[in-house]
């Protein structure tokens, strides 16, 4: 029996330690692209994700929020609205999910440790050096960065413990070598960076500290109490405790080991190019065949930890533009191998551009002139001819010659047709050859080119003026369309790993069974039959409208700004006491509002006249303006402080003071006047 090759790709598993952001879900959607890819192209693919669930910031999150840290990571994975809910939303096709507090892992890396110290790589030492805690690492003196951790900039603090190491520095030299004469690490721009930081610098690669005494929440040592194994070591086997490597809860092993590509952050290259393959060096195990270490989605130059003024989260993005949209959007906009700058306004325009306007348009034009022209079905005959099929044959075997388009009949229009079967026929190979380089970007841009290809071909072909005589063009209006579904047909297929949802609406539009859907087809020409049904779908992606969204964006956001703020703030009481008499001097009224107005030219003052019981008018003037009309507060009873010196606002008097209660709201002041009963006198004094 043939078996299937296999192909086992894995994403860094994530820190559960808060929300997850579009950042987060580029390199997800990245791997499933690939996983996708690689099943369309018949590998047998186990694509692996997760959650890196130990680690003194867990412990540390867990406490501040009054939870253990399991139900702190929990919540975060698991809940609704979680990491398993995102990659749900988001299509993400894993075909294994681990959490690093799953037993079988945590037998594992129990296993894992024991062996490493049995044989000698791992020894009992005591650490001092600078520890950065978000990233859980420590680091010498010349490695931080103006006195700050090298990979997040933050602060570090002074730190000692008994530690175990790792005899990183045994394996420099082999560490080294792979990096520097094998295709391990990718894309080569990072190879020098590795090298030079780590194992040339310097007093040469450190041995790594693999053990904390400072906190408990991690995998224990089993033969010493106290210590938890070093988030990394237990994170990065995660790649093999998944197959079943030192545990009996799979037996993956042997079919998808060694891994043919981890896809992983810049910034955390070293732990995968460095201690991940010494450690497995150590264990005498085969190394991963690739580690790409992907570029930063980035805010206005920062890695996107905070928003800075646009809307990253993937379940709302999801919500208004499609998962599909936007799972095309990263990988069409940003070269996966280095940094992009995220905003809203390019995710718009992509959608606009590429979606919208190139291959919407090809889709509902063609469809729906096949149904206004031939009621949905092609006639018999309008197929491939056999020079199209032979082209579309040498370009598949990279033969072709002008000769063979030259030949083709002399027709005229015969020219254009071969042209666009040429380019249909070249695709996959163009496309092939990108993806297997992890270089989504150029491969959509090569599917972007042959359906921009396809839409000047309408244009050139006019299908509206061959319409108007049926007789004489009807067989070629047949033609040009047959090329046109044809031409969808071949890009669709190559567009599943992006858009599988919306690939899937466009083959049942442009009527392709499953056989018109394969790898094979893609690099074939004339596969659908020239009878084909065709049925005009739903808009599939529709505009949007470019400054309403934005302002709808920016709205979103101001909510989710003041959502974010506290619901209830009051002013700190005040410290300093008041004796008794001072207090009594403040002479409190009841008094009724005869009449109320704004004052001309302020846009905060009301001009109140009151009845204080005296039979002479008072009038105060307010700051209240924005909290009330004039006409509300007529005839309420209100309190005045009255014996304050008078005072000129806008050139009129106001003697005395209303009394107001006020707080904040959300970050917006709110102030409510002190109204009492109305029962109550003008004048009556309150005490
Ligand atoms: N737990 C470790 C990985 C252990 S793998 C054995 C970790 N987790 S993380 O949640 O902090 O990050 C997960 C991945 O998300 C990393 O590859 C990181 O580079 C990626 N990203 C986080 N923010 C990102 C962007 N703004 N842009 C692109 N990728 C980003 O690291």
């Amino acid at each position: 029996m043939n078996e299937k090759k296999s192909y086992y790709i894995t994403t860094p598993i994530y820190y559960p330690s808060g929300k997850l952001h579009i950042g987060h879900a580029y390199c997800t959607v990245a791997t499933d692209a690939m996983a996708r890819y690689k099943r369309l192209c018949g590998y047998d693919v186990m694509f692996l994700t997760g959650t890196d669930e130990h680690g003194q910031k867990i412990e540390d999150k867990a406490r501040e929020a009054g939870v253990t840290p399991q139900e702190f990571v929990d919540n975060i994975v698991a809940a609704p609205g979680g990491v398993l809910d995102l990659w749900k939303l988001m299509n993400i096709s894993y075909d294994r999910f681990i959490r690093t507090t799953d037993d079988y892992h945590v037998e594992s890396i129990q296993k894992i440790f024991r062996k490493m110290y049995d044989n000698g790589d791992i020894y009992k030492g005591s650490y001092k050096g600078k520890y950065c805690k978000p990233c859980e690492s420590f680091w010498t003196e010349s490695q931080l960065v103006d006195g700050k951790c090298p990979d997040c900039g933050r602060e570090v603090m002074d730190a000692e413990e008994e530690a175990y190491f790792f005899r990183a520095s045994k394996y420099a030299d082999r560490v080294r070598d792979l990096l520097l004469n094998t295709d391990f690490l990718e894309p080569k721009s990072r190879v020098h960076e590795m090298v030079n930081n780590f194992i040339d610098c310097e007093g040469g690669l450190q041995d790594l500290c693999v053990s904390r005494t400072s906190f408990t929440w991690g995998v224990p040592v089993d033969f010493d109490p106290g210590h938890v194994v070093y988030v990394w070591l237990d994170a990065l086997f995660n790649y093999m405790t998944a197959l079943g490597y030192q545990n009996e809860k799979y037996n993956d092993l042997e079919k998808f080991w060694p891994a043919d590509a981890h896809f992983v952050g810049k910034e955390i290259v070293r732990f995968h190019a460095i201690y991940w393959p010494a450690f497995l060096m150590s264990m005498g195990l085969p190394l991963p065949k690739k580690v790409y270490g992907h570029g930063w989605l980035n805010f206005n130059g920062d890695k996107m930890s905070k928003s800075k003024g646009n809307v990253v989260d993937p379940h709302l993005l999801s919500q208004r533009y499609g998962v599909d949209a936007l799972r095309f959007f990263l990988l069409r906009s940003f070269p996966f191998g280095s940094d992009g700058n995220f905003t809203n306004e390019l995710l718009i325009q992509t959608i606009n551009n590429d979606l919208a306007n190139d291959l919407g348009n090809l889709v509902s034009r063609t469809t729906a002139m096949a149904e206004k022209y031939f009621g949905g079905n092609l006639p018999e005959g309008c197929g491939a001819d056999e020079v199209e099929t032979q082209v579309a044959e040498l370009v598949r075997n990279r033969e072709i010659s002008g000769a063979v388009i030259s030949q083709h009949g002399g027709r005229p229009e015969a020219l254009i047709d071969l042209e666009l079967v040429r380019e249909a026929a070249g695709l996959r190979a163009a496309y092939e050859g990108q993806m297997e380089r992890f270089q989504f970007q150029n491969a959509l841009n090569a599917v972007f080119g042959v359906i921009q290809r396809a839409n000047k071909y309408i244009d050139e072909n006019a299908p509206w003026a061959l319409a108007k005589d049926m007789e004489a063009n009807g067989a070629r209006l047949a033609h040009v369309l047959y090329n046109l579904l044809e031409t969808i047909r071949v890009c669709t297929v190559l567009l599943i790993p992006f858009m599988p949802e919306s690939c899937d609406k466009i083959f049942a539009q442009i009527g392709a069974d499953k056989t018109a859907r394969t790898w094979d087809s893609a690099a074939q020409w004339g596969v659908l039959p020239a009878t084909v049904s065709v049925t005009k779908g739903d808009n599939l992606f529709p505009r949007i409208d470019m400054d309403k969204e934005l302002k709808e964006l920016d709205a979103i956001m101001e909510e989710a700004k003041k959502a974010a703020l506290p619901a209830l703030e009051v002013e700190p009481f005040l410290e300093e006491q008041v004796d008794f008499d001072t207090f009594c001097k403040s002479d409190f009224r009841a008094v009724k509002v005869k009449a109320c107005e704004n004052v001309k030219k302020s846009a905060k003052l009301l001009r109140f006249t009151l009845d204080d019981g005296t039979g002479t008018d008072r009038q105060i003037l307010s700051g209240i303006a924005m909290y009330y009309k004039p006409e509300e507060l007529v005839g309420k009873t209100l309190v005045a402080i009255v014996n304050l010196p008078p005072r000129k606002m806008m050139g009129l008097d106001s003697c005395g003071m209303l009394i107001s209660a006020v707080h904040t709201e959300r970050g917006e002041e709110r102030l409510h006047l002190l109204m009492v009963d109305d029962a109550i006198p003008a004048g009556a004094k309150l005490c």
